[in-house]
């Protein structure tokens, strides 16, 4: 028998009130239709709904039109890899894929971004792997505080997909964007120019096997 504590929770207590949540939120599920989507937050006075595509999921938001998608990810929907620099548009820091291009999410609005895909850090590994520019940071050590390496991969990805040069002096050129004040350049482009020929090969199987590339 569990000791009691003064407020009368104890173990027991717990397991019966944790399993009975379970249980009410199995029923819960039970009775829901299958295709019922979530209800969006609570909109506070002045917010705006915005609907928002984030790494394949439909993310549904009320917020201050004045809400930047880099305060959007970070705030309302916890997703903190995506990291704030000097807030201004000149780090990369931020740096996220929308409709596939490279964006400086500090610099988006929300309600701009609203019906449109918002891919980040989060959104790259699949199954599991590691994507291919991310295995490839990996391996060069392209990073050494790490604090503008969400940024830095996420704007290499667009840079892949973009088609920009492949000599390291245009990759240098194309990444300009993205500061890295640990001086990690070399390893980055080295990163890059590996994960150049990964890239193009996952991409010749998914067009052999019909695949959308990155689906
Ligand atoms: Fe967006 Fe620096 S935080 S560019
Ligand atoms: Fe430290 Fe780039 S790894 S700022």
């Amino acid at each position: 028998m569990g000791e009691r504590r003064k407020d009368g929770f104890n173990r027991r207590v717990f397991l019966e009130v944790s399993l009975g949540g379970l249980a009410a939120a199995r029923l819960a599920t039970v009775r829901l239709p299958v295709a019922r989507r979530a209800p969006a937050e609570t909109a506070a006075p002045g917010t705006v709904p915005v609907t928002l595509h984030v790494n394949g999921t439909e993310r549904r938001l009320n917020v201050d039109p004045r809400t930047t998608v880099l305060e959007a990810l970070r705030g309302n929907l916890g997703l903190t890899g995506t990291k704030e620099g000097c807030d201004h548009g000149q780090c990369g820091a931020c740096t996220v894929l929308i409709d596939g291009r490279r964006v400086l999410s500090c610099m988006t609005l929300t309600v701009a971004a609203g019906g449109h895909s918002v891919t980040t850090i989060e959104g790259l590994a699949s199954a599991g792997e590691l994507h291919p520019v991310q295995a490839a940071f990996l391996e060069h050590d392209g990073f050494q505080c790490g604090y503008c390496t969400p940024g830095q991969i996420v704007s290499a990805v667009g840079l892949l997909a973009e088609g920009c040069p492949s000599d390291d002096a245009s990759i240098r050129e194309c990444m300009s964007g993205n500061i890295c004040r640990c001086g990690a350049y070399p390893n980055i482009v080295a990163a890059i120019q590996t994960a150049r020929g990964k890239v193009a090969t996952v991409r010749l199987k998914d067009a052999k096997s019909g695949k959308r590339p990155g689906s």
